[in-house]
């Protein structure tokens, strides 16, 4: 019977929590964790593998090294450095994190690594730019989790504010994972009920659309208010992310992917619907964008793109 094996780079916060989310929903049948904190790596290895037994499917798990990595099926990428995050400016890592998956994709290349990356690293749209370039996987195999977050915090707000459960909204948050996000609200609906029409007579669905979306940016700070880190929203986005891979859901969800000229951009990394398989991103789903949203999009892009000027530096 065929494993499912999944390995973790970076075991923070965020990449302990996609650990834990993996074994603890029996994603994955087996889990290598890799870091170069030795200690660190060993004390949640120990701490998940505690917690076994009382789960309700069995997972192995090992601490390993890049060349462990070759096999997997799926890897996700959660280096970061959070205290740097104290800006409230995911772009702050960026100086950090370039230059750590700068000096490490040779060696998951070198591996033999032939499956899936997700990317959850900050900047998001720019470290998995540089990770799909550097590892020079098939197209689509290399993504990152981008706007799929935001969209959560999307759908959750919606969901107060309607009482219509997340799962029966459609909506998404496109474009950086940072501060350039927007929600497109021509695109929202309800089971094939779009926004607009439901706010003729629902006054449930005539709510203040800018703070909705100022909401679902913002959230990433209001955790980190806190408690210093992120850690579930992410964590749950990457599993569920890892879950449609090995299933082969073709499930269509907000991913950093690859722009080849879909909404007139090219050459970066964005937030947009995907639809996610096997084989990673198989298809950018390419919305019906308002003249304003498609606008607001290129925006986006623009941003994403004037921070990518950086690297030349790094
Ligand atoms: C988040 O949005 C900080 O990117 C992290 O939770």
């Amino acid at each position: 019977m065929k494993t499912r094996k999944v390995g973790v780079i970076g075991l923070g916060h965020v990449g302990a929590h996609v650990a834990y989310s993996l074994a603890v929903q029996g994603i994955a049948d087996e889990l290598v964790l890799v870091d170069q904190k030795a200690q660190k790596v060993e004390s949640e290895r120990q701490d998940l593998a505690d917690s076994v037994a009382y789960l309700p499917h069995r997972v192995k798990i090992s601490v390993g090294d890049f060349a462990d990595l070759a096999d997997c099926d799926v890897v996700v990428n959660s280096v970061g450095k959070i205290e740097l995050l104290e800006t409230h400016d995911r772009l702050s890592e960026m100086d950090f994190t370039i230059a750590a998956v700068r000096s490490y994709a040779e060696k998951i290349k070198a591996s033999g690594f032939n499956g899936i990356l997700i990317n959850i690293t900050n900047p998001c749209d720019i470290v998995t730019r540089e990770l799909a370039l550097m590892l020079g996987l098939p197209k689509g195999h290399v993504f990152g989790t981008g706007t799929g977050l935001d969209t959560s915090r999307l759908l959750s707000a919606l969901n107060r504010q309607t009482g219509v459960d997340h799962k029966s909204i459609t909506a998404y948050m496109m474009g950086e994972h940072g501060a350039l996000q927007f929600a497109p609200w021509s695109c929202v609906s309800f089971r094939g009920m779009p926004l607009d029409e439901w706010a003729k007579t629902d006054e449930k669905f005539r709510f203040d659309r800018d703070a909705l979306q100022k909401e679902s940016i913002g959230g990433g700070w209001v955790t980190y208010t806190g408690k210093q880190c992120t850690e579930y929203g992410i964590a749950t986005t990457a599993a569920r992310m890892v879950h449609i891979v090995l299933h082969d859901e073709k499930v269509i969800m907000p991913a950093s992917m690859e722009l080849c000229g879909e909404y007139g951009e090219s050459g970066l990394f964005a937030g947009v619907p995907c639809l996610i398989g096997k084989d990673g991103v198989e298809k950018v789903i390419e919305l019906p964008l308002t003249a304003e949203e498609r606008q607001k999009f290129h925006d986006c892009c623009e941003g994403i793109r004037k921070n990518m000027e950086h690297l030349k530096d790094i």
